[in-house]
This record gives C-alpha cells, structure tokens and sequence, in this order.
C-alpha cells in the first residue's frame, strides 16, 4: 500500500464530510464511521470471523489488523475505489473492504474468506458466522426511528417501527430477519440490506437491548470455500420512499429488472377468482357437489369476468406433517383431471404448491424418480429434471401462475438449507429455470426476506405476498409499508383474496367482511392480483367493475401505493399509526409523460397536512389540481404553496381517496382531464391509452370493450364536463377534449 494514496483518500473523505450529505469516514484500526448532513449516524462495531470453533474479534484483539490499504475498481455498480483491512483470524486471513461509488448515496461492504473457514459454525442458526458491516445502536445527536422487516410475506408478518438508539429492543435478525430502514423526521434515510448471497446473509443483533447490529453469513454453516465473498449495501437517500426506490434502481443494475417478466404476467392484468384460505371454498364445496363441479358451476356465472382460478392446496395428495406427496389433483377433487377442466372451461389456472413432504413419492429415497434430500422433517428436490417434469405436465392443465407457497417452512424444515451456502439457491433457482422454460410465473408466499431477496435473481417470480391470510373483516389489507419493499424489488405485492359482499352463508369462518369496498381498492392499488372468492351468486360485479372492464381486464395505477414517508415518521417518533399511501398512473401526451397521483387515507388522527413536497408524484413545472374521489365537483388548483389537509375521519368504511390530475393546455384552453370516474383509478393507462396533441384539437384515446359506453369527467376552462363514447368492438375510440364528442 502506498502512504501517498492513503494521504489522497483522507483527503477525498474530508471534503465528503463537507460536500455530500451521506460520507464515510475511516481509521487505520478498522473503524467506520457514517455520517449524515455532517452528523454521525452509525459508528462501527467491532468485526468478527469464526472459524475453527472460535471467535475471532477485533473488540478484544483475538482478531488482528495486520495491514489497511485502498484501491480503485468497477462493479456493476460502478467504479469505485475502496479502504480495506486485512485480518488473522488464527491462521485464516480474512479480507474486508468498504467500496465507495462515484454515486455518493450508497456503500457496499465486502467480506472475503481469503483462506475459506472450517468450524465456522455459530451457537444457532439465527446467529452468524462473519460481522461485517457492524453498527452501534445508539442515540445520536439526530432522533431516528427504524423499519426492520422480519418473518413471512416479505418481512411483513413481523416488521417492527421504532425509535433507534440505546433502548431499541427489537431488530428482526436471523433467519427470518430483513433490511432495516434508518430515518429521521426529515426523512433522511439509510436502507442496510445484504446485496449478494440472499439465501445464506442474516443479519444479528448481538444483545437485548441497544448493542450492536451486524451482517454476515448465517450461523448454521460450517465450511466456507477460499474466497468466499458476501457483500453489503447502505443505501442513503433524502426520503424513505426515494431511499426505497434508489436502493431498488441500485438491486436491478445488479440483477436486471423484471419489467418484461410482470408486462406478461396475465394474473397481474385480469382478475382471477381465488379460493385460498379466507376465501369462501377453501376446503368446501356446494353441499354434495366435488370441487371440480362446484368450480365449473361457478366459472359458467363468471366467465366474464375471471380469467384464471386459483387452487389452494385442496386438491393434491398430502403427505407426512401436512407436506405435498403427489402434486397432482386428487380424484375425489377433481375425478376427470385438470387436462379435463380445462378442455371444458377453457379456464387458466394459478396452482398452490407447499413444503415436500419426507415420504414424497418423487424422491428416489421413496421409490421415485428424482434426486431429493429427505430429512427427518421434510424433503427437498435437488434435480432440476424433477421441476422440468412437475411444470411440463401441466401444460395440458392452463397452468398460467405456480403459487410457491409455505417457502419459511421448507426452508425452515431442512437443516441442509440452513447451513449450506449454495443449496437455497439452487433450489429456487431450479424452479424458476423450469418455470421459464414452461412459460409461467411464480407467486412466492410466506417469503422470509431471503427468498424475497433473492427473487431479483429469478425471471418468472414476479410478485409476492405482502401480508398474512386473508381473513374476512381482518386487517390484512395493510400493505403499504411491505409494498414498498416489493416494489423495490420489482415485483408487485399481493394483498391476497377478499370478499365482494359483506354476508356469505354458511361460511366456514362465521365471519363477515364490512370493508369490501376498502379490499377492493387497495387490491386494485396493489398492481398485484385482484381476486375475490365469494360464495356462488353473492358477487358485488358492481364493486369489481371498479377495477375491471370486460373480461376481467383491471384499471390499476403504474405503480404499487406505498406507504408515504409522514406515515412511518407519525409511527415512529409519535407512536401514532395511519395509513396514508400514494401512487400514481403515467399516461403520455404525445412524448410527454404525465403523472396524475392518488391518494389513499385510512385510521387518519390528528390533523395530518401533506406538503406539495410529500406528493413525489407531482412532476415538478407541472400545474396540479386535486380533487375528492366521492365528489369529481371538489376539484381544485392545488399550488406549491398549498397543503393537503387530511381529515381525521377517514376510516375503514369511509377512506378517503384523492386524485391529482395534471394540467393540460390546448390554445388559451386549460384542460384537467379527471378520467373515468366508475373507476377507482380514473386516470388509468388501461382505459386511456393515450392523448394526442393536434393542432386543432386534443383527443383522449379511450380502450373498451364491445358494447361499453364510456363517460369521461374532465374540467375545461373550470368548468367540470363530460362526453360519453361508445365502443363498438373491443378497442378504442377518441374523445375530444375541446367539444367532449366522439371522434370516430
Ligand atoms: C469507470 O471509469 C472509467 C475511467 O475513468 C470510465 O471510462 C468508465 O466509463 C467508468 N465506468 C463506469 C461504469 O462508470
Ligand atoms: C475441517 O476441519 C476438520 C476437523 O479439524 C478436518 O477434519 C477437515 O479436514 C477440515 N476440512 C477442510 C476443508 O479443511
Ligand atoms: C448509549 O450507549 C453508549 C454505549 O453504547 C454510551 O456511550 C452512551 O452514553 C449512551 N447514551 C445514552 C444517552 O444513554
Ligand atoms: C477475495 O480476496 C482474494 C485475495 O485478496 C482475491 O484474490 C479475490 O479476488 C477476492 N474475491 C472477490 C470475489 O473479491
Ligand atoms: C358449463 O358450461 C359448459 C358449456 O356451456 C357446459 O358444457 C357445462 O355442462 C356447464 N357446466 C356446469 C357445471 O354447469
Ligand atoms: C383435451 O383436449 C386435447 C385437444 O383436443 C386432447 O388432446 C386431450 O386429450 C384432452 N384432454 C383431456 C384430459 O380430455
Ligand atoms: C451443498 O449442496 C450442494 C447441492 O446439493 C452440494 O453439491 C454440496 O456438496 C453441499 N455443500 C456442502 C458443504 O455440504
Ligand atoms: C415437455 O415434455 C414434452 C414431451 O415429453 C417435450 O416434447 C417438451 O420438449 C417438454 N417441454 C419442455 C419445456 O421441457
């Protein structure tokens, strides 16, 4: 290494301090030190190897610093140059390096087993076996508060926000732990969040109260070969939704995106008709009817509107402690098959698949043909002919959509998993090759973080759910915070099945669901799938044709609603829980892209004003107006100056929902175009497919079906109007924007 270098480095560092509003600061003994706006965040804890059943740390010098230097490089991320320490642990070297970007807004923090480790193995599993970054959790001279995701759904079922510091108890860790969020009241926010190696990296915080927080490799495993090497991001940006959104665009410059992959995916663009659990025939059919009559009834009343029907885990063989045996449909279910089925009802299908069980009839080690572990608490398939085969078969069946369920328990239940370094991988990789190969996608349920990660890796896996079961009458709709991390992932989040009306006979949950209309909207602000499950002829098709036109096509927004940032900040340093979600829906006027924004609040307290500033969808020289969904006649300018005062009303029954909609100018003509208002996203790209500019007039290029009529609200010159075109064969027609007609 060369001292002239080192000099330069500091130097670089220093005026980082004074420049950038996210800097890195570093000593010869291996401390790190991460500011914002100048002041210290998060200053590092000692790192740490096991290897041949010891620990080696550098708190208490059993792990030494024998050498720090820097270099310069290129990743997918960039060039970078970095600050690196050598480590002894014992007679192993070990080799960590923090990288820094040309983008100033993120590190990444590099393990290395330059020498591999052998007796690596820590205490249990949810601990890990390498610390490297690790933090202090601490009081600052900044108050912040947290997000750390933990356990299913995308880290959903357990997330915990709080305030960060010397008391914070609860940081998800371990097996079933996730990223963590960071953020003060001003929204400045660091996402930490392992950025290779997503089936193996955990995260552990190291005591009950306050403590350290570190990322490495998880505890169960044992060898690791030379060269071994884990790496870490911390993601800053100023706002937590904009910290979301970059450290995604930083995941997808690694992995690619998956836009391609979702564009395809049919059950993210018509509605399906679900029977999972929540759902009215989840384990029961008609009274004296099998399933496969009681589904083809209720496809002939809908065929309409769904265009695919998931099939939850009734239907194929089960095995020991409730794994799958045989994935194929029972005769008592299904006698004819699903070849059958779908010759007589030309209906697509979205299958329910769980955890194997250990006497599955597809291991070798049971008299089949493939190659599996099978432990003592499940099985695992490890040939990828054994996907090849279970996803060519259903070809025959309209397989459109393999619904991964259950992947905490499968993970959970084979040992091998948890202390191998590669086999998670390549158990879900092997099912997302075959998967391509056979043209569906795959819905992960009952993620842990991991699996969720490492979907960025996996072409076909293009969404995931983002919250528990559904349950009727439940809080389950709650998806705005994990949806954010979806969608940063680039899939879109699932809040699961709902009921259309409120009463359902004979139920097997004795429940009923008072907030159909709440369910239906957030389902349709999702972008994932929409999916009632009522009981036969109880269907609201007046609340699904919210969402949907003709043959289920659905009216959803661009981008998944995600919790704003005034959301966590209330909950973190007030304790005060709302839900107050935005997205919003592109359309192009000519080659411009326009942005019309909504807004979703529910269990509002307290007076809570959204500054301009809050709405990230407002596109800065655009003029805006805002306007009540309940009343198109509330519309109204809304300028830079101004606030959006939520009411402290809004409830479940009574959300409130607002729209922005862009101004638009034709001549000495000012246009706001609202859309069509039956809808809850009036302003959809699924029904206005685009607007064009001419000299003479502005037209607005409606998508119907045959037989629609559809009314378009829009306010020219403030004066609030209509026009109403009528489709003949499904496609479009034109509206004028100047005279309300129809064009064509
Ligand atoms: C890295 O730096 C080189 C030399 O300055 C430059 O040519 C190259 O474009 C940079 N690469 C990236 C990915 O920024
Ligand atoms: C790991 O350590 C064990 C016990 O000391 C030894 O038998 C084995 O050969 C070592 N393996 C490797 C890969 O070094
Ligand atoms: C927080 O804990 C650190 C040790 O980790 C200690 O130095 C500091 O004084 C504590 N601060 C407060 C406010 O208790
Ligand atoms: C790990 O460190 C070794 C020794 O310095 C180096 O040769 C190797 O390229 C590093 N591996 C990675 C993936 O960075
Ligand atoms: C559903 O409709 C198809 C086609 O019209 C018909 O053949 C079939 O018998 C009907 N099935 C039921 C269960 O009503
Ligand atoms: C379904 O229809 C196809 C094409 O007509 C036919 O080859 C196949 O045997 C049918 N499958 C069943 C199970 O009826
Ligand atoms: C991890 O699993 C893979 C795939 O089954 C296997 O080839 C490899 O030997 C395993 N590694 C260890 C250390 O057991
Ligand atoms: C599925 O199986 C059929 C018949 O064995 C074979 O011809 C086809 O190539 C397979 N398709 C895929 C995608 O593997």
């Amino acid at each position: 290494m060369s001292t002239k270098f080192f000099i330069i480095f500091q130097f670089f560092i220093q005026i980082a301090v004074l420049q950038k509003p996210f800097s890195l600061k570093t000593d010869d003994n291996g401390n790190y030190f991460l500011y914002v706006d100048g002041n210290l965040w998060l200053g590092s804890a000692p790192t740490f190897f096991r290897d041949s059943g010891q620990l080696f740390s550098a708190g208490d010098g059993s792990l030494k610093l024998f050498y720090t230097g820097n270099e310069v490089g290129v990743d997918k991320l960039g060039n970078f140059s970095t600050r690196d320490y050598l480590y002894r642990a014992g007679k192993k070297e070990m080799f960590v390096s923090i990288r820094h970007y040309d983008d100033p807004n993120f590190l990444v923090f590099v393990q290395n087993y330059t020498d591999g480790g052998n007796g690596t193995k820590a205490e249990s599993f949810d601990e890990i076996i390498s610390g490297f970054p690790g933090f202090r959790i601490e009081d600052g001279v900044v108050d912040r508060g947290y997000l750390s995701f933990g356990g299913y759904m995308l880290g959903d079922t357990n997330k915990i926000i709080g305030k960060w510091g010397n008391k914070t108890k609860e940081i998800r860790d371990g097996l079933t732990g996730g990223p963590l969020v960071i953020f003060d009241k001003e929204a400045n926010t660091l996402i930490i969040s392992p950025l290779t190696e997503f089936m193996v990296a955990s995260n552990w915080h190291d005591k009950e109260v306050g403590g350290n927080i570190y990322w490495g490799i998880m505890g169960g495993v044992d060898t690791v070969p030379h060269h071994y090497t884990y790496l870490t991001i911390v993601y800053y940006a100023k706002g937590i939704n904009k910290a979301f959104d970059g450290w995604g665009k930083a995941l997808k410059k690694m992995y690619g995106s998956k836009e391609n992959s979702l564009a395809q995916d049919l059950t993210l663009h018509r509605a399906g008709y679900w029977t999972d659990n929540g759902a009215y025939y989840y384990y029961k059919t008609e009274p004296m009817k099998t399933y496969e009559e009681t589904m083809m009834n209720l496809i002939n009343k809908t065929v309409n509107t769904f265009n695919y029907f998931q099939f939850d885990s009734w239907w194929y063989y089960k095995g020991l402690s409730g794994g799958v045996k045989l994935w194929e449909p029972r005769p008592d279910v299904f006698p004819h098959g699903f070849g059958y089925f779908y010759n007589h009802t030309y209906s697509l299908l979205a299958l329910h698949n769980r955890y194997w069980s250990k006497d599955t009839t597809y291991a070798k080690q049971n008299g089949g043909h493939y190659d599996f572990i099978v432990e003592k608490s499940g099985a695992l398939p490890i040939d990828q002919k054994f996907w090849n085969d279970l996803l060519n078969k259903t070809l025959t069946w309209g397989l459109v959509m393999y619904e991964q369920d259950w992947l905490n328990v499968q993970f959970n239940r084979i040992t091998a998993l948890k202390t191998n370094l590669t086999l998670g991988e390549m158990w879900l990789t092997q099912m997302n090759i075959a998967a391509k190969a056979n043209n569906v996608v795959i819905q992960y349920c009952m993620a842990n973080p991991r699996h969720a990660l490492q979907s960025l890796t996996l072409s076909q896996v293009t969404q995931a759910r983002a919250s528990d079961d559904y349950s009727p009458g439940g809080e389950q709709w709650r998806i705005g915070v994990s949806s954010l991390f979806a969608h940063a992932l680039g899939i879109a989040p699932s809040k699961d099945t709902f009921w259309t009306t409120e009463t359902q006979p004979g139920n097997r949950y004795k429940k009923s669901e008072p907030y159909t209309r709440l369910n239906a909207l957030v389902a349709t602000l999702s972008t994932g799938p929409f999916g009632p499950s009522d009981m036969s002829g109880h269907m609201d098709f007046d609340l699904i044709n919210k969402t949907c036109i003709y043959y289920g096509q659905l009216m959803q927004p661009t981008k998944p609603a995600t919790a704003m940032d005034v959301q966590f900040i209330k909950e973190a340093f007030e304790s005060t829980k709302i839900e107050v979600w935005s997205t919003y829906s592109v359309n192009m006027l000519n080659d411009t892209a326009l942005h019309w924004g909504t807004i979703l609040a529910v269990d509002t307290v307290g007076d809570v004003a959204l500054e301009y500033s809050d709405m990230e969808f407002l596109v800065p020289g655009v003029s805006y107006a805002v306007y009540n969904y309940n009343d198109p006649s509330s519309i109204r300018e809304f300028k830079e100056s101004e606030k959006l005062v939520l009411p402290n009303n809004c409830t479940k029954t009574d959300f409130c929902l607002y729209h922005f909609v862009p101004k638009m100018n034709h001549g000495d003509n000012e246009i706001y175009l609202l859309g069509d208002i039956s809808k809850w996203v009036p302003a959809s790209s699924g029904r206005i497919r685009s607007i064009v500019y001419q000299e003479a007039d502005l037209l607005i290029n409606l998508w119907g079906a045959a037989a629609e009529e559809i009314t378009i609200q829009y306010m020219l010159n403030g004066e609030l109007k209509s026009g109403t075109c009528p489709i003949k064969t499904t496609g479009f027609n034109c509206i004028s924007m100047l005279t309300g007609k129809c064009v064509y």
